[in-house]
């Protein structure tokens, strides 16, 4: 009669460790978006790819934008691409927290010391598209800008 007891306590352990384990899965499931990968802050002009900071193109339509953000400006400061590019956004920082924000779209990343942010845009619209840091990062942080040049 014990054993039975004792199995099902190990059984609903088990069934516990399970219900853990998937749940860590789930939130983490969510950083992801975010996209927090690390990266030592000291050595970021060294770090692939943060040591071509740039606009590649990766495919049909499809661009990566490397970019560094430090006080008080990005490196590069304006990204060319055409009409209908789909931007996946690879950004740090080397010095304190700033933010990424394109004005009129869903791009709204926070920038932190020792993490990649990433986030993706397809612009669809040609025009100027204003890069804004929405993170108050010292005395030059409202001229902290740059933008997407959509042709
Ligand atoms: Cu960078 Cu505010």
């Amino acid at each position: 009669r014990y054993e039975k007891l004792w199995l099902m306590l190990g059984v609903s352990m088990l069934v516990g460790f399970f219900v853990v384990l998937l749940y860590g899965q789930f939130v983490q499931g969510f950083m992801p978006a975010h996209g927090f990968q690390t990266i030592d802050p000291t050595k970021v002009d060294q770090t692939p790819p943060f040591n071509q900071p740039g606009v590649f193109k990766k495919g049909d339509n499809e661009y990566e934008a490397v970019l560094v953000a430090m006080a008080f400006g990005y490196q590069p400061n304006v990204i060319e691409v055409p009409a209908g590019a789909t931007v996946h956004f690879k950004i740090t920082t080397k010095d304190v927290v700033h933010g990424f924000q394109i004005p009129k779209t869903n791009v709204n990343a926070m920038v932190i010391p020792g993490y990649v942010s990433e986030t993706s845009y397809t612009f669809k619209k040609p025009g100027e598209y204003l890069i804004l840091c929405n993170e108050y990062c010292g005395v030059g942080h409202q001229m902290m800008m740059a933008k997407v040049k959509v042709t």
